[in-house]
């Protein structure tokens, strides 16, 4: 059996995850580097220190399982996948739907080339054996049956393949993330399960919101930066996109009329972005980059693109055709 196995190594939280609001001498466990499996690791990405807290309080708390709920694109799997990158451990993510079958998460008899049938591990058993971590993601969408198969391993308990007779006894670093959308929340997609309750109850919990605006600014900032933007133009930009993503996040949770669904981190760096690089056109044609540069990033119903372009004109000080 081939293993996955490495030394443990102690991370400062300061410069492992650019927070300078922790202790300067706090530590997290991870691994040594050079393991399979750890996901690249975002340099631009920002720790937000509560969730964190949390995350440091599940990991050392000796907790097996985390369901992280929050509205689409605020930050759920990215979440998980740096954290794991920081700390070099390997995470196997599973992307989950209505026709997932356990079989994706534990392993399955597959034919050699001799024609034999040989047992190759799936994703929670590897996890299970070497004591990394799984990342359940879009847990809900999942058929409820199938996640119960789920159950034993999750807390911790051994048990047997039936296909093999081989006994697994879960290594106790072995970690079970789960993210999903809330099912209550609007822009939860349509095909939701609520897991059975027996399944939910193994789950530690945690939402995830999107980053505070001063957090989210310096993010969008960056990214400009980084694409060789001057300071002086991607500073009010940046300021500007996060406001009026902001008022459309409120505008969608106070189920504003049009306004289905939420602006996105990702939609809101797309935005910047592309209001830079048509900014100067558009000027010489006298109309708004801004206002020109949201409808390619996102797509949007006409009553919703009316309502967030509104928006941008209150909160730019001038309207698409840059009157004030
Ligand atoms: N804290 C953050 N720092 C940097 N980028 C972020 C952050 N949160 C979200 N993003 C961006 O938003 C995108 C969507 O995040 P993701 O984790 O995929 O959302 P979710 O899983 O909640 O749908 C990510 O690819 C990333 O670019
Ligand atoms: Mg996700």
């Amino acid at each position: 059996m081939e293993t996955n196995n490495t030394a443990i190594r102690k991370y400062n939280v300061r410069t492992t995850f650019g927070l300078m609001e922790a202790p300067e001498h706090a530590e997290i466990p991870g691994l040594e580097p050079g393991m399979k499996g750890v996901p690249p690791s975002d340099a631009t990405y920002v720790f937000d220190a509560d969730r964190m807290r949390q995350l440091t309080m599940f990991w050392v708390g000796g907790f097996k399982a985390l369901l992280i709920e929050g509205d689409p694109a605020a930050g759920k799997t990215s979440l998980v996948e740096q954290w794991h990158a920081r700390l070099n451990v390997p995470l196997y993510k599973v992307p989950c739907s209505p026709t997932t079958e356990s079989y994706r998460f534990i392993g399955q008899l597959l034919p050699t080339e001799e024609g034999r049938l040989q047992w190759k591990d799936g994703p929670v058993v590897t996890a299970c054996r070497e004591g990394t971590s799984v990342l359940l993601d879009e847990y809900n969408t999942l058929d409820p049956g199938e996640a119960n198969a789920l159950n034993m391993l999750l807390e911790g308990y051994s048990w047997t393949i039936p296909e093999t007779g081989e006994t697994i006894k879960p290594h106790p670093r072995t970690r079970f993330f789960a993210t999903q959308n809330a099912v209550d929340s609007r822009a939860a997609v349509a095909g939701r399960n609520v897991q059975d309750v027996a399944n939910d109850d193994r789950f530690s919990y945690m939402e995830v919101d999107y980053l505070k605006p001063e957090l989210e600014e310096a993010l969008v900032l960056r990214h400009l930066l980084a694409g060789r933007v001057d300071k002086a133009v991607a500073e009010p930009i940046a300021k500007v996109c996060v406001l009026v993503a902001n008022k459309v996040r409120e505008a969608f949770r106070s189920d504003a009329a049009g306004v289905d669904k939420p602006l996105s981190t990702r939609a809101v760096l797309r935005w910047a972005k592309y209001t830079v690089m048509y900014q100067g056109v558009m000027k010489t044609q006298g109309r708004s980059g801004l206002h020109f540069a949201i409808r390619q990033a996102v797509r949007m119903s006409p009553v919703m693109s009316r309502a967030v372009r509104e928006t941008i004109t209150l909160v730019a000080g001038y309207d698409e055709n840059l009157v004030s």
